[in-house]
């Protein structure tokens, strides 16, 4: 069951205003609160400036989960996993989408407008949103991404 206190923003490029804009109003007539960042209205913008923007905004705690489509989704997943406590990934299926809240605890999933199509585009969304991350077993597992992720973003404090 979805958790209707759920903030989620959208967004994408170019090669995905039809997607976007159908999932919007899908999201929207369901009750969910959704927006729709709308980046790439102000300016020509590419990807990975449009990703990063949700991605932050994730990270800054305005949303709870974002939606990011692109031609691919693949440009967006790898835009918004730089941001440091943020986790994106690619689903275009039903499975992988439930696998991506339930066992990866991610925030954002991101999907091809070039890939997939409107109706299994929001039957995929709807898995994400109804799902919630397990623990148990993945708990572990999240903890390890979080703590080799500072590596990365703060290699000074290295604790491996
Ligand atoms: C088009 O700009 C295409 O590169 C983009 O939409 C996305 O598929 C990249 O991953």
């Amino acid at each position: 069951m979805r958790d209707e206190n759920l903030k989620i923003a959208i967004d994408c490029d170019d090669a995905a205003t039809d997607l976007k804009k159908a999932l919007y109003e899908y999201l929207k007539n369901s009750g969910v609160d959704i927006t729709d960042l709308n980046y790439s209205s102000k300016k020509a913008a590419l990807y990975p400036e449009i990703g990063y923007n949700l991605a932050l905004k994730i990270k800054n705690g305005e949303y709870d989960r974002g939606i990011l489509i692109c031609g691919t989704g693949l440009g967006m997943a790898i835009i918004a996993n730089k941001v440091e406590g943020v986790y994106a990934g690619v689903c275009h299926d039903v499975y992988s989408a439930e696998r991506l809240k339930k066992s990866n605890n991610a925030q954002v999933l991101t999907m091809g407008a070039r890939v997939i199509g409107i109706e299994l585009a929001k039957v995929i969304v709807d898995a994400w949103l109804e799902s919630e991350f397990s623990g148990g077993r993945s708990q572990p597992k999240v903890d390890q991404i979080q703590e080799l992720e500072q590596r990365s973003f703060h290699p000074s404090s290295q604790i491996y």
